[in-house]
């Protein structure tokens, strides 16, 4: 299986990211597949963009689960572009590309199944199609419990063996360690058990070869060309 090149929030290392403008260049610099991270908004929608805030990629300040969709999409985020919702992704990148939805915000597993089941059901999707991650505890165990078939990715920053142990709990599919974390051994132990491995976020020449080396499934970088 060739490595799965996947385009972090897009192709950062390009464009303003979390933007369609950014996951539109990530498919044309050659990912498979993109990674975004979502929140609810005050009106319910799914949204897409990385912070807590829009403080930073915005013209606007406020927190994002405070803000109805009208208010977000009034913003013009640097670069000339505006917040998307989940539903805009998928438009844009089309059905053959995987896609590592992150759930960023609190209270996001449950629209993020409604999300995944409407397009299983309505748009012939297949749960194959979607990886869904976190770092936070409480939405995987969450989404676990709300629909089992949604496959998960278990995110971390510091350690592969609480990954592995959420993994184990949620019946999670994918381990996704910062890069840092890897070694050949961790990396195989994983697969063996049946894990896919997903390193983050990936971007120098040197790093990419390392992973690349250690054997892992994917790799999620900001420079979808390097891969
Ligand atoms: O999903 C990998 C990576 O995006 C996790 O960190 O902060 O970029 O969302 P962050
Ligand atoms: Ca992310």
């Amino acid at each position: 299986m060739p490595i799965l090149n996947i385009g972090h929030r897009g192709a950062k290392g390009h464009v303003t990211e979390n933007t369609l403008a950014s996951f539109a260049r990530a498919l044309t610099l050659g990912a498979k597949a993109i990674e975004l991270d979502v929140h609810a908004c005050a009106t319910g929608e799914l949204v897409v963009i990385h912070d807590f805030t829009v403080d930073r990629v915005t013209n606007g300040t406020g927190e994002v689960h405070k803000l109805t969709l009208a208010e977000l999409k009034s913003l013009t985020v640097t670069g000339g572009h505006s917040i998307p919702t989940l539903d805009e992704v998928f438009e844009t990148v089309g059905k053959n590309c995987f896609v590592n939805i992150e759930m960023k915000g609190r209270h996001t597993a449950q629209p993020v199944s409604n999300f995944i089941e409407r397009y299983v059901a309505e748009k012939g999707y297949t749960y194959k199609d979607f990886i869904v991650s976190s770092f936070q505890r409480e939405e995987l165990e969450n989404m676990s419990r709300i629909n089992p078939k949604v496959p998960l990715g278990i995110l971390t920053q510091a350690s592969i063996h609480q990954a592995w142990e959420w993994a184990e709990a949620f019946n999670a599919v994918a381990l996704h360690p910062h890069f840092s974390l890897l070694t050949e051994s961790s990396v195989l132990k994983a697969q063996q058990a049946g894990y896919k491995v997903y390193p983050w976020t990936v971007n120098e020449p040197e790093d990419i070869a390392r992973v690349k080396a250690l054997g892992v499934d994917g790799i999620i970088t900001d420079y979808p060309d390097r891969i």
